[in-house]
Order: C-alpha cells, then sequence, then structure tokens
C-alpha cells in the first residue's frame, strides 16, 4: 500500500478554465436587484465599480471560463498547490477515516485570495484602471490584492477592519511592502466612516462598513475601481482552481472524498473547493457530501435569514438574496476576522436553500483547540479562519471512529496562521473566550431587511 503524504501536479496541470457552477444547476441564483428600482441589475449599473469583462463573468452561465495566459503565469509561482494526506493527524485521532487537504498557505500572501487577486487585477489593467480600492477583515485578502497591484502596477487602496488592523499589525506592514496604502476602517476618509465615527469614536469595524468605504472611494473617481475579496460570483469562480486540481489530486490518490469541507467567511474558499464536486454530483457523477464550517459568533447560514439584503452597512451597493444577519449587524471581535461578514455568498446561499450543501458552526476556542491539534501533527499552524475547517474535519474523523466507518475526508486549509500568532499566544495565555453576539443586536439588524416585492 502506498504511504504519500503529498500528491504534487505538475506547471502543466494548473486548470486551464474557471469552472462555473451556475451552468449545471437545476435552478438559477435568484437576480441581483438595484435598491431603487428593485429591478434586476443590468451590466451598466456595476460599470462604475467593476471593468465589463469581470461582470459578464459575474452574469455568465458557461461553464467554464478561459483563465487568460498571464494569470495562468502567475499562478506558477505558487500553483498547483499541493495535497496532503493527513496520516500524521489521523494517527493522533486513531481514526479509520482517510483524512486529505489542499493547502493554499503556500501563496505569496498565504491563502487563497491571490486566486481572484490577481485574476481581478488583470482584467482592471486590462481595462485601463489605474486605482483599485478594497477592504479586508484578517488582512488576508489586503496583502493579496496588495501583492497583485505590484505585479501589474496597479495602485491598492485597503480599508481594514479595526479591530484586525489592531490585532495584525504585520499584515499592515505586509501590504505597505507590496506598496499599497492601508487604512483602519471606519475612517475620517470617507462620509460612510465618518457617520459611523460621529456616533460611535471607539467602533471596532465589520467588514460591511469596510465595504462601504472602499466602494465609495471607487465610485467618485474615474480611474479607480473597487474590488470584493470573496461573496461574488466571479471571485467564486477564479478559486475554482482549487477544487479542479483537488479532483486531479485525489485521482493519483486512487481515492475520493466522502464528504468535502472548508470554512466560511463571504464564501469562496468553500465554493473554490466544492463547487466542482457539487458540479460533479449534479451531472449525475459521485455523490459527495458538501459542508460548510462558519462562526457561531457570526453564523449566517444557519442562524441567517434568506432575503435580499445590502452588502455594506451603509447601503451603497445592489441587493443581493443571500443568508444575513442583517447589514447593520456588527459581530463581536473573535479572532478569525475573515469570517466576520454578515451575508453568505448569494450562491453558496442558493446551494444550502437546494440542499446541495450542509452548514455548521462552531466557537472559536473549539476551532484553536483543533488548529493546535493539527499544528502539532502536521506542522502547519492553520489561520484562524481555516481552524474551523480543521474543527470541521477532526469532527467528522471522529464521528468515523465512533461508527468504525473508513470514511474520505477532504477539506481546504484557506491560509497559514504566522501573521495571527497573537491570537494563538491569546489562546495560550486563556485570554480568549466564545464570544457571543448579542441577541437584540440581530434582532435589530434583521429588523431593518430592506422590503423587497416578491
Ligand atoms: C485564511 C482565510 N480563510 C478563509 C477566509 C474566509 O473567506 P472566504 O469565505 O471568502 O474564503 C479568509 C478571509 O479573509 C481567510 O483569510
Amino acid at each position: 500500500m502506498s504511504d504519500t503524504v503529498k500528491y504534487i501536479l505538475d506547471e502543466t496541470q494548473i486548470p486551464k478554465h474557471w469552472y462555473n457552477l451556475v451552468a449545471d444547476l437545476p435552478t438559477p441564483p435568484p437576480p441581483v436587484l438595484h435598491p431603487g428600482t428593485m429591478q434586476p441589475v443590468g451590466p451598466a449599473d456595476l460599470e462604475p465599480l467593476f471593468p465589463m469583462s469581470l461582470i459578464l463573468q459575474e452574469v455568465s452561465t458557461e461553464r467554464e471560463i478561459e483563465i487568460p495566459s498571464p494569470v495562468r503565469d502567475i499562478y506558477r509561482q505558487w500553483r498547483p498547490s499541493p495535497l496532503y494526506r493527513a496520516r500524521r493527524l489521523e494517527k493522533a485521532l486513531d481514526t479509520p477515516a482517510k483524512i486529505y487537504y489542499k493547502y493554499e498557505g503556500v501563496s505569496p500572501a498565504g491563502s487563497h485570495k491571490p486566486n481572484t487577486a490577481i485574476a481581478q487585477a488583470f482584467y482592471n489593467k486590462e481595462a485601463g484602471v489605474k486605482r483599485i480600492s478594497t477592504e479586508t477583515g484578517a488582512g488576508q485578502w489586503g496583502s493579496s490584492l496588495a501583492l497583485s497591484g505590484a505585479f501589474f502596477g496597479l495602485e491598492i487602496e485597503v480599508f481594514m477592519v479595526r479591530v484586525s488592523y489592531n490585532q495584525k499589525p504585520y499584515r499592515r506592514a505586509l501590504m505597505e511592502s507590496y506598496g499599497a496604502r492601508c487604512i483602519a476602517s471606519p475612517s475620517n476618509e470617507t462620509a460612510s466612516g465618518r457617520a459611523i465615527l460621529e456616533k460611535r469614536p471607539d467602533h471596532p469595524g465589520s467588514l460591511g462598513i469596510a465595504i462601504s468605504e472602499a466602494v465609495e472611494v471607487a465610485a467618485q473617481r474615474d480611474d479607480t475601481k473597487y474590488a470584493l475579496g470573496s461573496v461574488l460570483n466571479h471571485v467564486l469562480l477564479h478559486q475554482t482552481v482549487i477544487g479542479q486540481e483537488a479532483m486531479l489530486q485525489m485521482d493519483m490518490a486512487g481515492d475520493a472524498p466522502d464528504v468535502v469541507i472548508a470554512c466560511t467567511g463571504g464564501g469562496s474558499n468553500f465554493a473554490g473547493i466544492s463547487f466542482p464536486y457539487i458540479g460533479q454530483t449534479l451531472r449525475g457523477g459521485r455523490k459527495t457530501r458538501i459542508l460548510a464550517v462558519e462562526p457561531a459568533a457570526c453564523p449566517s447560514i444557519t442562524k441567517g435569514k434568506y432575503a435580499y439584503d445590502f452588502g455594506d452597512t451603509a447601503h451603497l451597493t445592489p441587493l443581493t438574496k443571500m443568508h444575513t444577519l442583517g447589514s447593520t449587524f456588527t459581530p463581536p471581535g473573535f479572532h478569525a476576522g475573515g469570517l466576520r461578514y454578515h451575508g453568505m455568498a448569494p450562491l453558496v446561499s442558493h446551494c444550502a436553500e437546494l440542499g446541495l450543501i450542509e452548514a455548521r458552526s462552531y466557537h472559536q476556542l473549539a476551532c484553536f483547540e483543533a488548529g493546535v491539534l493539527f499544528g502539532r501533527s502536521e506542522g502547519i499552524l492553520p489561520a484562524p479562519e481555516a481552524n474551523h475547517a480543521v474543527r470541521g474535519a477532526i469532527d467528522e474523523a471522529l464521528r468515523c471512529k465512533a461508527e468504525g466507518k473508513a470514511e474520505t475526508i477532504l477539506f481546504n486549509l484557506s491560509g497559514h496562521g504566522h501573521f495571527d500568532m497573537q491570537s494563538y499566544t491569546d489562546y495560550f495565555a486563556g485570554k480568549l473566550t466564545d464570544l457571543q453576539y448579542e441577541d437584540n443586536e440581530l434582532a435589530m439588524a434583521l429588523a431593518g431587511l430592506p422590503s423587497v416585492p416578491e
């Protein structure tokens, strides 16, 4: 029997296309609406914010979209990413389950985010854009876009959620090293930021607020566009290189997953690894269970409402139908900053409504415990976001042990935690607690959902 640990593909095996799940869905996702007219938005409505090539990807129903060769060329800096068989973790858990993980922390920024940052920078550059504004939670997305700005000669401005800005000074230093500008959000630089600071000068920020600031900046200048690190269809599309490579690597291992697991913030790394598997099932192929793992302090899929909502706090974005906690919901400042978003990607939400995926939530202590066990077994210390996927995978492996089943588990290790060591230090010092959101905060945010005629 083979005892291979790493399954490595050749650079020529980097996917040539992104996979678009919309082509295989039994029903299309609900349309994006203009908040003024409540009518579906057209490409022209989105043009102030995004280059047309990305808008066309956003609404595409083609199954495959070719990856431009300059993007594939840059992907070669870290892709194909390795797939590991977690043999040492299996031993530590004494489980009959086989655990595999796709490791996206090998990218220069340390996560899956450059898979779309490079693509978005490429299309913006091609459209003659000079400057891109964006938001970042944990700093992974901001670093990835900053990196892409350096590769394509674009100015990058990043609004970083204040609580993460304070928790992660070295993420900011990395963005600045790549040549980007990084601003703590809410900031005094935008009307939406100033409005929030007026009410609460010590506001910890949220992804919803940072998105408002970045959108506002992009809408004001002709040479500036906006980029989002998750949630939108085209972002999820770009991440499907993860699942396509994983399929080839699982074939190399002579195995196939019974369950595919990933953490969900806005849904992009989850979509990246799972959509090719969901598509395979929908086309009549092997059936695979798909499990999304989210933070219990910001549980959009498991506790949110499936409704039309804004993507940002200041209501500058169109309305999308998604699982949402309400656009004014401010999650508590738990350490997985990249998972502190009030909504879930409309495509992931649609899959949940169609019963194509399952979801569960965990509090942060259980996730850090899993991450530490993973680090001590496999050597890689995961990002706090990725610890949610690790927790999910470990619990599935323990279920297999209890049931005496040798199932195959595949999860996405979306990033390493080398810039998140303060959170591990706090965890070991006993300073981390399981933060709860306020029930009345959630009720108020949900009460403020826009009313959309059925
Ligand atoms: C390492 C890592 N994993 C996961 C996420 C969550 O984002 P998404 O749900 O878009 O994959 C983030 C977001 O910043 C992240 O940094």
